[in-house]
């Protein structure tokens, strides 16, 4: 048996500055804890306790910030001692005052550290959070013990459950520090405060016997109260009441028994699928930002922008523009149309003014920095213009040919079609490596997906400026290929034509939205038409009607509906019937009876779907187009897929996306299910070649996130 080779310790480094023991953890790029940076904490404190001349310890991180917490990238590997708990315990048995001076993020772990601490100042910008919630964990180095102590059981249970950050006033209010840093020097106002402790003989202050849980009624309600709001909200995660339950065993366990009841559950949820999608998740959302083109080229400078279009996109995108601080012009046909347009974008504010998500200032700052137009003349000046015109090929060019003769030299052209040929578009004016696809999804200024759709002649700092705007607008971006749909659309129509099949062999769209939702989906396919507004399928699939195979399986329940006026929320009635204008259906024996009446006219004997069958052909069909797309470079890696389906459409973020979804089944029994539902429809389900190979090289969709 070969062990771990010992841990490089360069990651800490402490030495002593009058009287002072500087720990300085140094390693970027945001500090996260790994067993170099466990070994040199603990060597760090022994040093403190054997130097006579360590008057106190001060802990400081270099660098942008303190600590973002446990190495992410060492959860399912071999575990390396000392563990992170025995870290914290022995910074707190510290015989010196040890002092933690927060700047930047103290996340986590890191925060944990700090809590083990005996003081705690933090300065102006520091990020202070329990965020192991959003990784399907706890705090599992007495996070959840220290914090329920330290700031009472409804705040602590409120920053594990959330996850959210608190800057450096609010942890000061809540008690998670001692003081606020006049300065943002977090090394020399850590300095001054363990001076300052020294010069008062303060004496380490043990989080462990820190009293917020004294008053018991108060606890014992803040604990039922969180457990019944989990209950009612966490989705079938598993770590959210597990947090409870820790805070809970703060409260009845002494200390070192509640410390290990932390570790039990911790140890439950880091081995749990759920923590594995979580973490793929948020590694996924950061590695799409990496494209070849940015890393050659430097974005061109953005400050203005144009929006061609005022309807639902153009709005929407509009108000994601503003809130990132941009100028907007908008664009439309006539002087009615620009004044709906920017009705649309009032609407958007006026509904974030209801639910009190801002002020009426906020409105009024915003709207200033929008313009609006019927003349292309002012997009001069634009540094961007972003198209969202009708979905039609004509229009869309004729909007092009102006954009090419007005625009100045170098400004980007992009459109947010979500089927049409960019290249085409491209193609059709004199500046094509200015041509770019930025796919925003609906509602575009709450949605965090931006497909950046990489045409063949864009010039690389323009695809490099698509993913600086998403930055801007804090966007998840992906980089997608030029093909009918790119990746999250052109998946969409996949699994929902599986759906249809299952629908019209015998499932109800109830059944189906049900199973789909039971998996993790906010809502099934069924209630996403009917929220959208079952039309736009329906002009779809007439424009593709001369060019369908005539071969393929086609369903025409929806079409049926849509031939009613049947439209979905809008029109009172699509899959679901919607009483006076609810936002959640019922379901409508007129509507199984149109379905029954289909599935005699396509021969179908209906027969019954299992839950888990609706879903295993649900994912199936939803893996293999993901594998194709792949195959055909439209997505770089499977974890762009990943993030897509996420980002865009509501995909599980537990289960991390479809791609990782299958290597957690096992790719060969997706291959499995593939190959055994092509002996009924053969046309529809061909294993996506890439999926026969990896099965065939034992490799899986990882494989390929590494090798990228
Ligand atoms: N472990 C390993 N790598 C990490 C990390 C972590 N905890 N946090 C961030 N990173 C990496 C990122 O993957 C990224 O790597 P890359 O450059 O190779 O892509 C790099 O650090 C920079 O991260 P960001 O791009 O996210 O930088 P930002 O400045 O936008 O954000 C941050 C910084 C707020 C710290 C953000 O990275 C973050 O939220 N990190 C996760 C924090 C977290 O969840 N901590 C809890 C961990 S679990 C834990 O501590 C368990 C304990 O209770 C036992
Ligand atoms: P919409 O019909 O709500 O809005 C289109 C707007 O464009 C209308 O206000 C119209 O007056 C204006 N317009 C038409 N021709 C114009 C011209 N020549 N000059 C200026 N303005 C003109 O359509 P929607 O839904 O906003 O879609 C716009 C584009 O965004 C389409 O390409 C669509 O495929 C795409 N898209 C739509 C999504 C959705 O969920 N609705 C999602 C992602 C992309």
């Amino acid at each position: 048996m070969t062990l771990p080779s010992a841990p490089d310790t360069a990651a800490v480094h402490h030495e002593l500055r009058g009287g002072v023991l500087v720990v300085t953890i140094d390693h970027a790029p945001v500090n996260a804890i790994n067993a170099a940076v466990r070994r040199g904490l603990i060597d760090a404190i022994d040093a403190a306790d054997a130097n006579p001349s360590a008057r106190a310890v001060l802990i400081v991180g270099a660098g942008r910030g303190f600590i973002a917490g446990a190495d992410i990238r060492e959860f399912g590997k071999p575990a390396i001692p000392p563990s992170l708990p025995d870290v914290c315990n022995r910074i707190e048995a510290c015989g010196k005052p040890v002092i933690a001076a927060i700047h930047g993020a103290a996340l986590g772990g890191g925060l944990e550290v700090a809590l083990a601490s005996h003081y705690r100042i933090a300065v102006e910008g520091a990020k202070l959070g329990l965020p192991e919630v959003q990784l399907g964990l706890l705090p599992g180095a007495g996070g959840t013990q220290r914090s329920a102590r330290l700031i009472g059981a409804q705040a602590a249970l409120s920053l594990m459950l959330s996850g959210r950050h608190v800057g450096a006033r609010e942890a000061l209010r809540l008690g998670l520090v001692d003081r606020v840093g006049q300065s943002d020097d977090v090394f020399n106002e850590g300095l001054a405060y363990a001076h300052e402790l020294i010069a008062t003989q303060a004496a380490p202050r043990r989080t462990k016997n820190a009293r917020g849980l004294a008053d018991e009624a108060a606890s014992v309600a803040a604990i039922a109260a969180a457990r019944a709001e989990t209950q009612k909200k966490s989705r079938g995660l598993l770590s959210p009441l597990k947090i409870v339950d820790c805070v809970e065993a703060a409260l009845n366990l002494p200390f070192d028994e509640g410390l290990r009841f932390e570790r039990e559950r911790f140890l439950e949820c880091r081995e749990s699928p759920q923590r594995a999608g979580l973490v793929h998740a948020f590694f996924a959302e950061r590695e799409t930002q990496k494209s070849p083109e940015t890393r050659d080229a430097k974005a061109r400078e953005i400050r203005a922008v144009g929006v061609v279009g005022g309807g639902t996109m153009g709005a929407g995108i509009a108000v994601a523009l503003l809130d990132a601080g941009l100028a907007v012009t908008m664009i439309e046909r006539d002087d009615a149309s620009l004044e709906r347009g920017r009705a649309h974008v009032e609407k958007v504010y006026d509904a974030l003014i209801a639910k009190e998500r801002i002020t009426p200032e906020t409105k009024t700052r915003a709207l200033q920095r929008l313009n609006g137009a019927t003349h292309y003349d002012a997009l001069a000046d634009a540094d961007l213009v972003i198209e969202a015109v009708f979905e039609d090929m004509a229009v869309k060019q004729a909007v092009f040919a102006e954009l090419d003769r007005v625009c100045k030299p170098g400004a980007v052209l992009a459109t947010n079609t979500s089927y049409l040929d960019i290249d085409e578009i491209a193609a059709s004016i004199s500046r094509p490596q200015d041509v770019l696809g930025l796919h925003f999804f609906s509602p575009a200024n709450i949605m965090k997906l931006l497909e950046v759709v990489v045409p063949k002649r864009v010039a690389a700092d323009v695809v490099a400026t698509g993913f600086e705007l998403a930055k801007k607008l804090r966007k998840v971006a992906v980089r997608a290929g030029v093909c009918d749909g790119f990746i999250g659309n052109r998946m969409l129509a996949v699994y929902r034509a599986a759906a249809d099949h299952l629908m019209e062999d015998g499932a109800s769209p109830y059944q189906i939205d049900a199973a789909v939702r039971d998996f993790g989906f906010p809502m099934g396919p069924y209630q996403v038409i009917d929220l959208a507004g079952g039309d736009i399928g329906w002009a779809a699939r007439k424009r593709r009607a001369a060019t369908r195979d005539p071969n393929a399986r086609y369903v025409r329940i929806g079409d049926e509906l849509c031939e009613r006026g049947w439209f979905g929320q809008k029109s009172g009635r699509g899959y679901y019937r919607y009483e006076s204008g609810a936002r959640s259906g019922k379901p409508d024996a007129e509507v199984e009876a149109i379905i029954d009446a289909e599935r005699a006219c396509a021969g179908v004997t209906p027969r019954t779907f299992r839950d888990d069958e609706i879903v295993r052909r649900y994912m199936a069909a939803m893996i293999n187009e993901g594998a194709n797309i792949v195959h055909e470079g439209i997505a770089q890696r499977p974890l762009d897929v990943d993030a897509t389906l996420v980002h865009g459409f509501g995909f599980p973020r537990h289960r991390g996306g479809p791609m990782h979804y299958a290597d957690s089944i096992g790719l060969a029994n997706v291959l499995d299910d593939i190959r055994a539902f092509a002996k009924e429809d053969p046309l529809f389900w061909r294993a996506s070649p890439l999926i026969v190979d990896l099965v065939a090289r034992g490799e899986n969709f990882a494989s390929l996130n590494r090798s990228s």
